[in-house]
């Protein structure tokens, strides 16, 4: 009897701790998002296994995407994907119904799969097409070394299911696991723990133990080499790179104890940068463990390193807590200008912090200028509902988004915004966060709890800037600032002053010629400082626009900028040409050279430049 009720009080344990240990693994909540058709509250992927052939004769990638999932009773899961091929699908190892839905230009197609309420794993056998908009190939042709091909990939924000089927939402986080087989001349690399010298057969083995969102999913493949800076930060990049690279971001360990010691444990164990082709559509990106740079930041002087900065800060705000929607976009940005500068003035001083800050203010105020008949594009709270969330996601979320943080560090005090700052990353480490969640955030941990009022709603969710803003002061500037002034009175500078100019000063006294300047200034410039020649990709992109902006075509700069354009494919850089030739009524003379430029560029470069010159291609 005794043994019998023993059992029975035993079954009845197993039976309520069973029910506990399922009310337990509750799925988490996800917001309605309009960026994906995935339905996580339903059914969502929680680790891809990916085993891909990347070929460069065909250039497709194919093989098998497979996931675990947590499946809510559903009968389908829903992935995104995008101009990819779908052979077939497979649940727990057995075919099962797929069907792609409707197609839609910006979000591709649903690719909905039949599954059981105990289906495990999904696995789909697909190939890339030649649409495929997060991948570039390159020719030999387009690198630096010239002789062998690349590949990368840009996954932000809604491109890597162009290139994966996947449940492409920032709010999704997978951990994976990557089996990719290249030519064995070629090295690939991940956003993963990576290798760091080719294999002999060329099959890489990848593994991303900390969960990810999606966009942040990212491969390189290229003639490339590894060169570490510390124990746990290097470079990548081709032969004749390497060395300038490593060069350029030798302060790359001490970057990351800076911002360790500003807001904490760098997350990802190892920092490296790749030196990618200069058709790179950005500056850099943010890809876990291993950023992705243009080879533009290398100057030979170091002076363009706040990039690297930048990246490595998105290890925390964006990587670690990332934006669940894109219309919380400058929760990434915003945060990550805002460490950046915070990391460059740690490492470099006040002065160089305040300069950057200072060119961040005017990039914002040409912003506001070019959006002014579209006031909603300056809210930091997006709504980018049924658009692509690339052409709403403008410099406002970097800008605004910086002095909005600046703004509230100069109220609450420094110390207790870093306290702050840090509990906040910490508290919501590897999770994602929308904008309400943040104000709700900072009115209970740091307003409140010191009677400081805000007008944290005014900076959000309305258009401009609102009057309580920092202001921003760079001595260093107003000195250039006054030099400008002097030479169009006098047309003489004298070159003591300008000895010892940073690039940033130089950009600043470039950005800043007034109007009416005229070409034979322009002349007795460039004749004086050589700027048409300048090997700073910065200076030279800033002069290449006032060249335009006043007429300008002496010592071949119409010759400089043609090359200029066809090289580079950063679209902030060519963006910023381009639209001064069309601001001056040159869009033909722009045409002329976008149609020799347009086939090296990556495609999120080649749909801006389209949209803005009217491009339609035959
Ligand atoms: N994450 C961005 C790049 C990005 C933004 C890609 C939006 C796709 C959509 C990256 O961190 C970035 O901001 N890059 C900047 C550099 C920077 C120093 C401001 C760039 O590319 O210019
Ligand atoms: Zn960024």
């Amino acid at each position: 009897m005794k043994k019998a009720l023993l059992l029975l009080g035993c079954v009845i344990l197993l039976f309520s701790s069973c029910q506990k240990a399922k009310k337990q693994t509750p799925l988490m909540t996800y917001i309605e998002e309009p960026h994906s058709f995935a339905k996580p509250n339903e059914a969502v992927i929680t680790h891809l296994d990916l085993d891909i052939k990347v070929d460069f004769d065909t250039e497709i990638i194919s093989g098998t995407a497979s996931y675990l999932i947590n499946n809510n009773d559903a009968s389908e899961i829903i992935l995104d994907s995008k101009f990819l091929e779908i052979e077939k699908v497979q649940a727990d190892g057995t075919d099962t119904n797929f069907k792609l839905g409707a197609f839609d230009s910006q979000l591709g197609n649903p690719l909905k799969i039949a599954i059981k309420p105990e289906t495990k794993r999904i696995t789909v056998f697909y190939k890339t097409t030649d649409k495929t908009e997060a991948l570039q190939w390159l020719k030999p042709q387009q690198t630096a070394d010239k002789a062998q091909p690349f590949l990368f990939t840009q996954g932000q924000a809604i491109l890597t299911r162009t290139w994966i089927p996947i449940q492409d939402s920032p709010q999704i986080r997978v951990t994976y696991n990557a089996k990719v087989a290249v030519p064995a001349q070629l090295m690939a690399v991940m956003s993963a723990e990576n290798p760091k010298t080719k294999t002999a057969d060329g099959v890489y083995n990848f593994k991303m133990t900390q969960p990810i969102s999606p966009y942040l999913i990212a491969i390189a493949v290229g003639d490339i080499a590894y060169k570490p800076i510390s124990n746990r930060t290097g470079v990548y990049a081709e032969k004749s790179m390497l060395d300038k690279a490593h060069f350029e971001f030798s302060d790359m360990e001490n970057m990351v104890a800076s911002a360790e010691k500003l807001y904490g444990k760098y997350a990802w164990e190892q920092f490296d940068v790749i030196v990618l082709p200069p058709s790179f559509p950005f500056g850099g990106m943010e890809n876990p463990r291993l950023t992705f740079a243009t080879p533009t930041v290398i100057a030979g002087d170091k002076s363009l390193t706040s990039l690297i900065a930048h990246e490595l800060a998105h290890s925390w705000s964006g990587n670690l807590v990332t934006n669940a929607t894109w219309d919380d976009f400058w929760l990434n940005e915003g945060f990550t200008v805002y460490f950046e500068m915070r990391i460059m003035e740690a490492l470099y001083g006040k002065d160089r912090a305040n300069m950057l800050a200072r060119i961040g203010r005017q990039d914002l105020e040409e912003e506001l200028e070019g959006l002014k008949d579209s006031p909603n594009d300056t809210k930091l709270k997006l709504d980018l509902n049924g658009r692509n969330p690339d052409d709403g996601m403008n410099s406002i979320a970097y800008d605004k988004g910086y002095l909005f943080l600046r703004t509230l560090e100069e109220t609450v005090g420094r110390e207790k915004f870093d306290v702050f700052l840090k509990n906040y990353f910490e508290s919501h480490a590897f999770s994602t966060t929308n904008t309400e969640k943040f104000i709700k955030y900072l009115n209970e941990n740091l307003l409140e709890k010191n009677g400081i009022t805000f007008n944290t709603e005014e900076w959000i969710y309305q258009p401009g800037i609102p009057e309580n803003q920092a202001i921003i002061v760079s001595d260093k500037f107003e000195q250039v600032e006054s030099i400008v002034q002097d030479f169009v009175k006098t047309n003489n500078i004298d070159q003591e002053k300008t000895n010892n100019w940073t690039p940033q000063e130089w950009v600043h006294f470039v950005r800043n010629f007034p109007e009416d300047m005229n070409t034979e200034q322009m002349q007795l410039l460039d004749n004086t400082f050589n700027l048409t020649n300048s090997n700073n990709s910065y200076i030279a992109m800033v002069w290449y626009e006032q060249a335009i902006n006043h007429d300008y075509h002496g010592n071949n700069v119409d010759e400089k900028i043609e090359t200029f354009l066809t090289e580079v494919g950063r679209r902030w850089y060519v963006s910023t040409i381009y639209k001064a030739f069309k601001r001056n009524n040159k869009t033909d003379d722009a045409l002329v050279i976008y149609k020799k430029a347009r086939n090296n560029y990556h495609s999120v470069t080649v749909n801006t430049i389209d949209a803005m010159l009217g491009f339609v291609s035959e």
